[in-house]
């Protein structure tokens, strides 16, 4: 019986020792098959081992949310930009033309809304669907401390099992609900325990005070979620400690799509993500393209 009574936290997470990534770019990947190495790699630019995806998912739980009114007036100009696009089946078929071949992240889970419980999930597309729209990975929410987090798990284990079956890897989103707290022990826990039931990748929030320690504990690539909508200048530098700290790239929504000039701010995230200029750089080259526009 395990002594829940007596877990101490971690310690030692060898942070200045990277993980062996054993000849291959993509972290804890080297073991995986041809076809799950060849998606990760179109994943993340197998130069810098880094993404910038371009989350526009949400709509899936909150609907015509600010940015997201017209997905082909607000985000098809973004596309070209992105090193991956993220989101439902429904936006990809009705709005995005099939010779937009940038890789696709499928969010394939779904069932809730804003208005109830946003953690009680259900995986809401079949692999034969997401396989036959080419898509790159699937993505899913795991709510770790929820009330649904056994649900949101095992969603997780389901899309992981298919899709390892047909070479399709999984993102594991780690969901925040109303009441859990967003610090590196919640955030350690819930990527450690995505990436032990086999996800391929983790997408996490970033902390100010020990996301060092996350991405060490964590096995497989993190990225992170941009969260809120922040000053431009403040998303850039979150981006900036993100990948320094060990994050391998950013899933970003409303940082981009509700900046004043997206296609300009998802440059200059790109910018930091493969190039690690710093921020200060990064909004000044915001400011000249936002400028020329
Ligand atoms: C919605 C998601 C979003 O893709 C994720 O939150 C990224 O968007 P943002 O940068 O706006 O937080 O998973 O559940």
């Amino acid at each position: 019986m395990a002594d829940v009574d007596d877990i101490k936290d971690g310690k030692d997470f060898g942070l200045g020792t990277p993980q062996d990534k054993q000849g291959f770019i993509i972290k804890g990947n080297a073991n995986y098959d041809w076809g799950l190495k060849n998606r990760m790699s179109r994943i993340f630019n197998p130069k810098s081992g880094r993404t910038v995806m371009l989350a526009f998912d949400h709509g899936y739980f909150q609907g015509p949310t600010r940015g997201l009114e017209r997905i082909d007036l607000n985000i098809l100009p973004l596309a070209e930009h992105a090193d991956v696009l993220m989101c439902t089946r429904g936006i990809l078929r009705s709005v995005i033309p099939p010779t937009v071949t940038k890789p696709i992240v499928m969010r394939a889970s779904g069932g809730n809304s804003i208005l109830r419980e946003l953690e009680n999930e259900t995986v809401a597309v079949d692999i034969e669907d997401a396989i036959r729209m080419g898509v790159c990975a699937m993505a899913a929410q795991i709510y770790v401390g929820s009330d649904y987090e056994h649900k949101s798990i095992k969603n997780i284990i389901d899309l992981i099992d298919t899709g390892q079956r047909y070479g399709i890897p999984t993102l594991a989103v780690t969901g925040v609900g109303k009441d859990m707290a967003r610090d590196a022990r919640y955030f350690g826990l819930a990527t450690r325990i995505a990436a032990e039931i086999g996800a391929h990748y983790v997408k996490s929030y970033y902390v100010e005070d020990g996301f060092d320690r996350i991405c060490a504990a964590c096995p497989v690539p993190i990225v992170i979620a941009g969260g809120k909508k922040l000053p431009e200048l403040e998303a850039l530098e979150m981006a900036y400690k993100a990948i320094d700290q060990g994050a391998a790239g950013v899933d970003m929504g409303r940082n981009i799509f509700q900046a004043d000039d997206p296609v300009a701010m998802i440059q200059a995230v790109g910018k930091i993500v493969h190039e690690m200029v710093k921020p200060a750089e990064a909004f000044e080259l915001y400011g000249d393209l936002k400028n020329a526009a």
